[in-house]
């Protein structure tokens, strides 16, 4: 299981996939504008999940994350993550950085499973009131 790097054609796939997953889907236009960005980059299951990041100076973090539910518990969603992790780390990267629901039980779980540790706690994070937990995971690009 590879995922290979997302280019702006993949928008629509990774919007259908979006809405798979979320409440509130972003539309192609917005994942088209995302990919374009010099700094920003995509990485696809095709037809199952994706994951996009944003690379800034020796940080990155996770913008979203999506796997299908009809293919859930198959192992898509860490190597998303690992595949990330390693393209953070070779564009400088030495912490990768998301936030996430503080009741997503499988996000949680897949990222204390992928060596994420919880930096802090924004409260009233979400639309619908939920927290945002912040979690961080060294790179360890430069050792
Ligand atoms: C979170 C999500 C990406 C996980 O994708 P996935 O492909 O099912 O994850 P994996 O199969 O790679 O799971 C890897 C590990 O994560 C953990 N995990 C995954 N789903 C879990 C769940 N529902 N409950 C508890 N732990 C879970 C487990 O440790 C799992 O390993 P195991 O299956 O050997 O026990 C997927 O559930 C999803 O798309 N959810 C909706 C969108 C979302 O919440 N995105 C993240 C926003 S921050």
């Amino acid at each position: 299981m590879t995922p290979r790097r997302a280019t702006p054609d993949d928008a629509r796939m990774l919007a259908v996939l979006h809405a798979s997953a979320f409440p509130r889907p972003w539309d192609d236009g917005a994942f088209e504008a995302l990919l374009i960005t010099f700094n920003v980059f995509g990485l696809v299951l095709d037809g199952q999940g994706f994951i996009l990041c944003r690379a800034v100076a020796d940080e990155a973090e996770i913008l979203t994350l999506a796997v299908s539910p009809q293919v859930r518990r198959y192992g898509a969603g860490r190597a998303l993550v690992e595949a990330a992790a390693t393209l953070a780390a070779a564009r400088g990267a030495d912490s990768l950085f998301l936030e996430v629901a503080s009741d997503n039980d499988a996000a949680l779980g897949l990222y204390a499973a992928t060596a994420f540790e919880p930096t802090g706690l924004r409260r009233g994070y979400y639309a619908d009131g939920a927290d945002a937990v912040v979690m961080r995971r060294a790179l360890n690009s430069r050792v």
